[in-house]
C-alpha cells in the first residue's frame, strides 16, 4: 500500500492497452518563423546539404528519433497555394502569409520537404488547405505525390526531379478549421462538408490514403465536443483519424497545476474517445476512426503578441520558447498519456520540431543545440517499443487549484515481447523526494539496464554551444533478490526512465 511518504506502481507483462505506435513519435515542420529557413533549411550554413538542408539539424533530429513529420502548417497552410513551392526555385513567387505576417519565399516546397523527410527516414504527414483552396487544390496536390505518370500534376514532378512517386499515406483535412484565427474558418456543419467532399476527392485519386479530420484546437474551445460529434456525423465515413490539439503552459506561478498537465491531457483523450463512440453507436457504424494527437507540447502562449502585432519579414523569429527544465518535465509526463492512451491514440506529433517552440534551436550560420524538452521526447522514441503496459499507481494526492487532487506519481510502461526490453516512465508531481515501489511479478529475468531522470531543478538552457551537456542524471534503483519489485526514490519535481530487460512472461 502506499503511505505519505511513497507510490506503489504496478506492471502485468500480460496486461497491455494496445501496440505503441511509432507514429506516436511524430513532430511538425510548418512555413512559421525560423522553423523552416534557418532551421531545417539553410543553403549557406557549413553543414548544408546539396539541397540546401542543415546537417546539423538532421543529426539533432536522428537523435531525437523522430518518426513522422506533419507539413507544411499549421495555420500557415490555410492560405498556402502548394504550387508556389514547385519547379524552378528561381521562379517561386514571394507571398504575404497572412498567419503569421511572413514573407514566404517558397524556396522550400513539397519537392525539398519530401528529400529532407525521406533522407531521415521520416514519414511525411501532409496537410491541406482547406481555409483559402479546396477540393480541387488538395486532390492535385495527392496527384503531384502520389500518381506515377501521364496526368498534368504527376508529370510534372517527373519534370522537377521526381521521377517515383511519393506515396504519401498520411493526408490532414486542413488544420484548426474550428478556430476563429484561421483564414478561412468555418462552422462545424460547412468544415464537415467540406472535408467530407475533399476526402472523397483525394481518395479518388488514392484510395490507398489514410485522412485526418481537424478535431478541436482545444480542450477550452467552447465547440469541443459539438465539434467532433458534428464532423464525425457527417465525415466520419471518410476519415481514419480526427485530430486534437493542445498546448500547456503554467500559468501565475502555479506550478502544481502546470506539472499535473498531462491529467487535462488524459480528459481531453477521454472527452474525444467518448465522442467518436458515441457517435459510431449512433451511426451504427464499425468503421473504426483513431485519434490524430498532431500537435501537442509546452507553448507560453500568454506570451505570444498576436499576429496582429508582428512585423512583416522574411522567416524572422515567432514564438522561440525558451524552455526549463519543468517544461521537460512536462514533456515527459505528456508522453506518458499519450503512451496510456496507445489503443487510440495512434498519432502524435510534438509542435514543433526547430526553433519554434522546438526541442531544436540553432543560430543562423552557428550552431544547433538542444533543449530541455529534447531529452525526455529522445529517451521515450528510445526506449518506448512494442505493447504499452496497462500501470496501476497507488500514489498519494497533490491538490491543485487547476485540477484539483492529483495522483503525485504518474506511470506510463512498454514491453516488447520479442526482445523482451521494458521501459518504464515515472512522473513526481510533488516538490519532495517520493519512493515508489514497483511490482513486476510476472515478469521473467527482470533487469534494470539504466534509470535516469530529469528535475524540474530551476535549470534553464546551459550555454547554446554545450550541445553534449548530459541533462539526465543516474538514479539508483534496488531490485528484490526475488526479482518481484524494485525501489526508486524518485527526486522532486522529476521525470524518469528506466530501462530493463526481461525474458518475457513468467
Ligand atoms: O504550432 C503553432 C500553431 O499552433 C499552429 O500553426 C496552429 O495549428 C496552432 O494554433
Amino acid at each position: 500500500m502506499a503511505d505519505d511518504y511513497g507510490a506503489v506502481v504496478a506492471l502485468d507483462v500480460e496486461h497491455h492497452r494496445g501496440v505503441v505506435d511509432q507514429r506516436l513519435f511524430g513532430s511538425f515542420v510548418e512555413h512559421m518563423g525560423r522553423g523552416v529557413y534557418t532551421g531545417i533549411f539553410e543553403p549557406t550554413h557549413p553543414t548544408a546539404d546539396d539541397v540546401g538542408f542543415r546537417g546539423d539539424v538532421a543529426g539533432l533530429v536522428r537523435e531525437l528519433g523522430v518518426t513522422l513529420a506533419r507539413y507544411p502548417g499549421g495555420n500557415f497552410v490555410s492560405g498556402y497555394d502548394w504550387t508556389d513551392g514547385i519547379g524552378p526555385r528561381e521562379q517561386r513567387p514571394r507571398r504575404l502569409d497572412l498567419a503569421w505576417r511572413s514573407i514566404e519565399t517558397n524556396e522550400v516546397g513539397t519537392d525539398e520537404f519530401m528529400s529532407w523527410a525521406r533522407s531521415l527516414g521520416i514519414e511525411p504527414m501532409l496537410a491541406v488547405n482547406l481555409g483559402t483552396a479546396g477540393v480541387r487544390e488538395a486532390a492535385a496536390l495527392i496527384e503531384y505525390c502520389n500518381i506515377a505518370e501521364g496526368t498534368e500534376w504527376s508529370d510534372r514532378r517527373r519534370r522537377n526531379g521526381a521521377v517515383k512517386p511519393y506515396e504519401v499515406g498520411l493526408w490532414c483535412l486542413g488544420n484548426e478549421m474550428d478556430g476563429p484565427w484561421q483564414t478561412g474558418h468555418m462552422s462545424a456543419e460547412r468544415y464537415a462538408a467540406v472535408a467530407a467532399e475533399a476526402a472523397k476527392a483525394m481518395r479518388l485519386v488514392d484510395p490507398g490514403i489514410q485522412l485526418v479530420a481537424c478535431g478541436s484546437s482545444s480542450h477550452e474551445m467552447p465547440t469541443f465536443g459539438y465539434w467532433e460529434s458534428t464532423v464525425l456525423e457527417h465525415a466520419g465515413e471518410y476519415v481514419d483519424y480526427i485530430s486534437m490539439h493542445a498546448y500547456y503552459e503554467e500559468f501565475d506561478g502555479d506550478r502544481d497545476s502546470f506539472l499535473a498537465s498531462a491529467v487535462s491531457m488524459d480528459s481531453f483523450i477521454d472527452g474525444v474517445i467518448a465522442t467518436i463512440d458515441a457517435v459510431a453507436a449512433r451511426r451504427r457504424t464499425k468503421r473504426r476512426i483513431d485519434i490524430s494527437f498532431d500537435e501537442w507540447n509546452v507553448w507560453y502562449l500568454s506570451r505570444y503578441p498576436g499576429s496582429h502585432n508582428l512585423p512583416i519579414d522574411v522567416a524572422g523569429p515567432r514564438i522561440e520558447d525558451v524552455y526549463s527544465t519543468v517544461d521537460a518535465v512536462v514533456v515527459g509526463d505528456l508522453l506518458s498519456s499519450l503512451l496510456n492512451h496507445a489503443d487510440r491514440v495512434k498519432i502524435a506529433c510534438l509542435a514543433q520540431l526547430v526553433n519554434v517552440i522546438a526541442p531544436i534551436m540553432t543560430e543562423a550560420g552557428g550552431p544547433a543545440w538542444r533543449q530541455p524538452t529534447f531529452y525526455p521526447f529522445a529517451a521515450v522514441t528510445a526506449n518506448a517499443r512494442g505493447h504499452s503496459l496497462v500501470t496501476r499507481v497507488v500514489a498519494p494526492e497533490l491538490g491543485t487549484r487547476r485540477y484539483g487532487d492529483v495522483p503525485v506519481v504518474a506511470a506510463a510502461a512498454t514491453h516488447d515481447a520479442r526482445t523482451g526490453d521494458t521501459a518504464v516512465f515515472l512522473t513526481n508531481r510533488a516538490a519532495r523526494h517520493t519512493g515508489v515501489e514497483l511490482r513486476h511479478a510476472n515478469f521473467e529475468g527482470w533487469t534494470v539496464r539504466s534509470a535516469e531522470y530529469i528535475a524540474a531543478d530551476g535549470r534553464g538552457p546551459r550555454d547554446r554551444l554545450a550541445a553534449a551537456d548530459v541533462w539526465l542524471t543516474p538514479l539508483a534503483t534496488d531490485t528484490s533478490a526475488d526479482g518481484r519489485t524494485t525501489q526508486i526514490m524518485l527526486p522532486p519535481h522529476s521525470w524518469t526512465v528506466l530501462s530493463v530487460s526481461t525474458g518475457g512472461a513468467a
